[in-house]
This record gives C-alpha cells, structure tokens and sequence, in this order.
C-alpha cells in the first residue's frame, strides 16, 4: 500500500523549503554530538521492495547495497524542528510525489529522512527549493538533497504535541547495558540481547546509504558515473551504532579500465595529467573530491585529507547524520574483505553473536578504540573471532580457500595480482554440524586466546590454521587476501599482553558467574546482580598491563569480587529507595 496525501497546498509551499546552510559552531561540542547515537522515530508506509537475488534465504551483499542504493536515491534529507508537526509535515512533503517510507532522527537538531516512491518527486521537490540569501556570506549554487524547512510557521503547532512517537536507537551506555544483560536468563539470551542492543537499526543503515548518495552527487559533479558506496562495519553485518561510515568512491565503471569497443567506436578523449602511477592518481582524485567536500558540502566538516596514508582517505564528520567519515577510492580488496565478513556473518547467526560480544567487551577494556594508534582494530578482532570459529571441531565456517574452491567463473576476482576470488551463491556452502552453545563458544574463545602461542604463530583465514609467523611481529594476523601483509601490524607487544591476560581473567570470570543469581529483593523488586556476560564487562583488574614481562596472574582478585559486591549493594539500595 501507498500513501498518497491529497496535495492541498499549492505552489506557494515552495518556498517551505531552502537548500541547508549548516554553520561550524563549537566543534567541541560537536564532536560529543556526533559521538551521541540518534534518536530515531520511524514510518513504513508500503513497501517497493524490488527483490533482489535471494538464494537459501540469503541475499548477496552486492544485492543488498544495489537495494539499499535504489532506495537513497528516492530520498531527502529534511532538517526540521522539534516542534514540527508529523502530520503537517507530511501533508506538505506528499505535495511533490508518493512517500514509501520516513523517519525522524535527532543528531544536533531534529532531521527527517524522507523516501518517495520514484526518483521524479525528488527533482520536483528540489525545483521547490530556493538558496537562502544571507547578506554576510555569498552564495554557492549548489543544489543538494540536503534541505532545510524554514516556513516554519505553517507547520509548527506551538504549545501541542508534535506527534511524533520518538524511539530510542542509541547504544545504551555500558552501566545501562550491565544492567539489561543481568536480567537475562541464560548467556546465551545475554548474548543475543546485546547484539539488538549493538547492532545498527533498519533507519540507520538507510541514513548511512543517504550520506554515501548525497556524497555521490559532490563527487558526481566531476565524475557523472561514479558511485560512492558504503564499506566496512555500515555494511558487514558487524556494525554497532555510533560506528564510522567507511566509504568508496568508485570510478572504475568510468576509468575505461574494463572497457571493450564501444559500439559507436568512440572513446572519450581522456588524460590523467602529471599521474604515472594509480596511488598518485587516487590522490588527485581524493584531492579534489575533498575539497569540493570542504568548500561546498552541506554539512561536512572537519574535513582532512589524509593523502599519504597507506590507504589515501578524505575524513570528515557529517553534522546532520552524526556520522564520522572516511571516503577512500581504489580500495577494492575492502571491499571484498567487506563481502567476505558479510558472507561469514550470514552463514550461521553465532558468528554475528561472537563477534558483537567480543567487539564489546574489547571496547569495554580499551582493547579497541576510535583513535588510531598501536591498538588491535575491530577488523582484526572480528578475523580473530573469525579464525577460532574455523577452529572448532567441527568448525563452524569454512576456510577462505574453501570458499575459493567453491567459486564458479563469475566469482573470479583478481584485485592488483591479488586473487579475491570466493564463492557468492551461498547455496554450495556445506556448514558442518556444529551444535556448540553461545555460551560454550565465548568461553572457549577466552580459553583459545588466552594460550595461543602469539609469539611464533599466525592466524590464518585461508587455510583456517595457525601458520608460522612469516615475519617479526608481536601480533600477526594475514591479510585474507594481500596475503603478504599483516592486518594488526600496528599492534605492539603490550596490546598483545594485555589481550592475553584479558582473556585468562575472563575466561576465569565466566566460569565463576556462568548461571544467573537467585532473584532476592524487597518490595517485590528484584535484585540485579551482574553475571555471566555482564561481568566481562566490569572494569578489570589486568587492564593497566604495560610491559611484556609476565605477571603472575591472580584471577580471584579481591578488586572483582569488591566490585561485583559494590554494585550488588547499589542496587538492594536502589530498591530499598
Ligand atoms: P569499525 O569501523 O571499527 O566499526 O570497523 P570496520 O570493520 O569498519 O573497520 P575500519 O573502519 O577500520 O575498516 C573498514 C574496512 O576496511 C574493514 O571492514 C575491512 O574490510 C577493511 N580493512 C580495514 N583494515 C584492513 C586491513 O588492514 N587490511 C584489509 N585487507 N582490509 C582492511
Ligand atoms: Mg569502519
């Protein structure tokens, strides 16, 4: 079903709408903001869903992202007012096409995303649009999908409920999370709950495949053909709200890389000036991208061309959607490490679980950060887990060479002499029968690292075996597919200790708290007692490790059990209160 809403209003509520104008005010406070996750309201209005290749119930990644493509082409990006009134506001949108889906969010100031059922409606309402005139500032003529409403009057009922439910889609912080996962009744249910409570929503991956559009039509300006596609944790399966938006600009499609005799016989005149090499080339290109990004982008900022990096990026925030981005170019083999994590994640639902959980017990030790430096990154954590899962008997995902043997003509991928190659159509993948429990599984994950002889061996994807280290290293993970590198060599050695000793400690914890507490209370409260997952999550009694001189481990320390006490007592007091 769709929704049309009767276009009451004439041509006049044109003017409604302006192109947004975003100001740089207080970039301190800014950066708190984009570190708040969003509050989301949503509507499904219908559904156009076009289906997409769907084998075993699996959809491909690619399937996915040329869905989810399609759909942000349709939207906008509205910024509105708190007091905005829902139905008001719709009422006025439905002038300009068939809505199919919106949402409310909250990042700095209240936006709507706003999806029509064709790309037609979205022209049409730019046409209604209008460039505010600002007598201090001159203009830019860009025209964005970004848009401001400033007729405020006509749709802002003062002093009455704007009518817009609110729902909360934030990653609760980790007290609160504490609490929730004490309350389950297995591990395995405390497992689960803290993927939902993690992973990105429905609304946040469409705003995430926005941004990358609205970027697309900067970049386009340049390069009419090129797509801009989001990579990484926004699309692995992996991603916890509040994570980065790793980006890809691709102009392959246009390079003439790939190109055959046009049936015309023409070829575009076409030179890459004072470029020899690719890596100068994808420099030049981010170059200029960027500073388009910085001069004209609404609602970008921050931005930094980070051009001598091993991977050359573009890195800003973007204000309106609070996310922190990345754009690179040329970076296929992400982009196929990103198919191959999704792939692994759609195989069994454990492997999501796993990797959530540990994600978030590594980030609730400093194991992992936002800020780049010698720590191990959640993409090694996540081949971590990866690899123990291979290691199961039986395992519970096959090896990457597996999955290579099993890839058909279409699959072949070769990226810069790297062969990509693994199998797309899920149907030939043959799981063995491996009934572990969550619970089992995140136990022997502790058990598995906390004496893996990190010093002389390498984990291994491809073969879905331990490898001797081919190089000095204090971690050595391969790269699945430039397998001459080393994903973790930023790491040092006492990241790797304090992982391992991290791992002893909370091996020893889950054994200790591994059934869920009697329920007391008084009033007829129950007392909340942290247990299981909930005690990883406590602060630790090994995290302040620095040298790699080997401590003397004591897991039944007097600190853990003090503070498991001391949030025991907060609580019977909250419940007394
Ligand atoms: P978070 O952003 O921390 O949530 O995780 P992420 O998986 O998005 O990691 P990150 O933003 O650091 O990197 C984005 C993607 O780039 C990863 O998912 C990988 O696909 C790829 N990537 C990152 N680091 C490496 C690396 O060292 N080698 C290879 N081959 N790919 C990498
Ligand atoms: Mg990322």
């Amino acid at each position: 079903m769709r929704m049309r809403i009767s276009p009451s209003f004439g041509s006049a509520m044109a003017s409604s709408f302006t192109v947004c104008r975003l100001h740089t005010i207080g970039r301190g406070s800014l950066v708190k903001c984009l570190q708040k996750v969003d509050t989301f309201l949503h509507r499904n209005i219908g559904t156009n869903v076009v289906a997409v290749q769907e084998k075993n119930g699996f959809k491909s990644l690619y399937a996915v992202q040329a869905e989810r493509q399609e759909q942000a082409e349709r939207s906008v990006l509205i910024s509105c007012h708190s007091r905005t009134n829902e139905k008001k506001f719709l009422k006025y949108i439905a002038n300009y096409g068939d809505i199919q889906k919106y949402f409310f969010y909250e990042s700095y100031g209240m936006y709507a995303v706003v999806e029509f059922a064709n790309q037609e409606s979205v022209a049409s309402l730019l046409e209604g649009t209008a460039i505010p005139s600002i007598s201090h500032e001159s203009l830019v003529p860009f025209k964005s999908r970004l848009l401001s409403m400033r007729n405020l009057d006509s749709v802002d009922l003062p002093n009455q409920p704007s009518g817009k439910k609110r729902q909360a889609q934030t990653s609760i912080p980790i007290n609160e999370l504490i609490q929730r996962l004490s309350k389950e009744e297995s591990i395995d249910q405390q497992i689960t709950s803290l993927t939902e409570a993690y992973q990105l929503t429905e609304e946040n991956c469409r705003l995430r495949f926005l941004v990358c559009s609205l970027l697309k039509d900067i970049a386009a300006a340049f390069f009419p053909e090129c797509t801009i596609m989001p990579f990484g944790s926004s699309v692995n399966g992996f991603g916890k709200l509040g994570c980065d938006l790793d980006m890809f600009l691709d102009l392959d499609g246009i390079s003439g890389k790939n190109a055959t005799m046009p049936k015309s016989g023409l070829f575009l005149e076409y030179q890459m000036k004072r470029a020899h090499l690719e890596r100068i080339v994808t420099q030049n290109i981010l170059s200029v991208i960027g500073e388009c990004v910085d001069q004209f982008g609404p609602g970008c900022v921050g931005v930094q061309k980070i051009l001598n990096a091993r991977c050359p990026l573009v890195r800003f925030a973007h204000q309106p959607s609070g996310f922190q981005c990345d754009l690179t170019a040329n970076n296929r083999v992400a982009m196929k490490s990103t198919e191959l994590l999704y792939l692994y994640g759609e195989l069994d639902p454990r492997v999501r679980h796993l990797v959530f959980t540990v994600r978030c017990w590594a980030r609730a030790h400093s194991i992992t950060s936002s800020i780049p430096g010698a720590w191990i990154s959640n993409f090694s954590l996540t081949v971590m887990v990866l690899f123990f899962l291979q290691r199961r008997s039986p395992p519970i995902i096959p090896t990457l060479d597996h999955l290579r043997d099993l890839a058909g003509p279409e699959d072949k991928s070769v990226i810069e002499d790297n062969d990509c190659t693994f199998v797309s159509d899920f149907s030939k993948i043959q799981l063995e029968s491996n009934t572990e429990t969550l619970e089992q599984l995140l136990c022997e994950f502790f058990e598995f690292y906390a004496s893996f002889c990190f010093r002389t061996l390498s984990i291994n994807i491809r073969k879905g075996k331990e490898q001797n280290k081919p190089e000095v290293a204090p971690l050595h993970i391969q790269n699945p597919f430039e397998t001459t590198l080393n994903v973790s060599k930023n790491v040092n050695a006492s990241q790797v200790d304090r992982f391992v000793a991290l791992c002893q400690e909370s091996s020893w914890l889950i054994q200790q708290n591994i059934t869920a507490p009697p329920r007391g209370g008084t009033k007829g409260k129950a007392t909340i007692t942290p247990w299981g997952v909930s005690t990883l999550l406590l602060p630790s009694q090994v995290a302040g490790i620095k040298s790699r001189k080997r401590r003397k481990f004591e897991p039944a320390s007097e600190r853990i059990k003090s503070l498991l006490e001391s949030l025991k007592n907060t609580n019977n007091q909250q419940n007394q209160s």
